[in-house]
């Protein structure tokens, strides 16, 4: 894989006029944009097929969680759309996992957000660490025919320990040197990610509001050769 294509721009913007203009700012310096809920929800599905007319890959981030015939066609609408990735809640459980497999596109069990820290996690109810609880969904979603997780970069070689080498981990929570890490907790740089073993790493508001944001970009995919 080359270096731009290890680099995912989540578009985390309203506004189709913002996020079309991202979408032309970014082409070819990125391997694909990722459509979150705020951009689906301001946009419906047409936002997602304006972005794939411009030549850009779509990874869909709905974070689906629900009963499993729901999640299921909700995940069957998204690879309708033709989108490279999707994403459903480990958390759903082995029956949601299992109904929305598929191998059409890629779809990825997200671990344990990358916004919440031990002692969050605590306070939800989960015992055991971040650390414990990604391996152990990334666990659960392979064993129910997932191919891919999200996790944060602190917890890539655990989970490549325990699901070995052709699971697919794409990582958010990522912060070039200097940058503000807003409401992130689990956070490394690009580079520090791809070292540790991320097939993908997702950056946001970094490149998004940045001045230039295509040089934002370019400038993570060199630090990344
Ligand atoms: O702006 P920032 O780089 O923090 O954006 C990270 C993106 O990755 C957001 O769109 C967020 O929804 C997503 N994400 C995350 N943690 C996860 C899964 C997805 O931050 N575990």
């Amino acid at each position: 894989m080359q270096a731009t294509d290890r680099l995912i721009v989540a578009i985390d913007r309203s506004s189709r006029d913002e996020i079309l203009r991202l979408a032309d700012a970014l082409h070819g310096s990125v391997g694909l944009l990722k459509i979150g809920l705020q951009a689906f929800v301001a946009n419906g599905p047409s936002i997602v097929r304006e972005v794939q007319d411009r030549g850009l890959k779509v990874f869909l981030d709905l974070k689906i969680h629900d009963i499993p015939n729901t999640a299921q066609h909700a995940v069957a609408a998204a690879v309708g759309l033709g989108v490279e990735m999707v994403t459903v809640h480990a958390s759903g459980g082995t029956w949601m996992l299992r109904a929305c497999a598929s191998d059409a596109t890629l779809v990825l069990g997200v671990t344990i957000l990358t916004s919440l820290d031990d002692a969050e996690l605590m306070r939800i109810g989960f015992t055991g660490s971040a650390l414990d609880n990604a391996v152990r969904l990334a666990k659960l979603a392979q064993a129910a025919g997932l191919r891919g997780v999200v996790a944060s970069a602190h917890e890539i070689a655990a989970i490549r320990e325990a699901c070995g080498s052709e699971l697919r981990i794409v990582v958010p929570g990522i912060r070039p040197e200097g940058s503000d890490a807003g409401d992130q907790r689990r956070t490394k740089t690009p580079a520090a990610a791809i070292a540790a073993g991320a097939d993908y790493i997702v950056v946001g508001r970094p490149v998004t509001d940045a001045r230039d944001p295509r040089a934002a970009a370019m400038a993570i995919v060199d630090s990344l050769v």
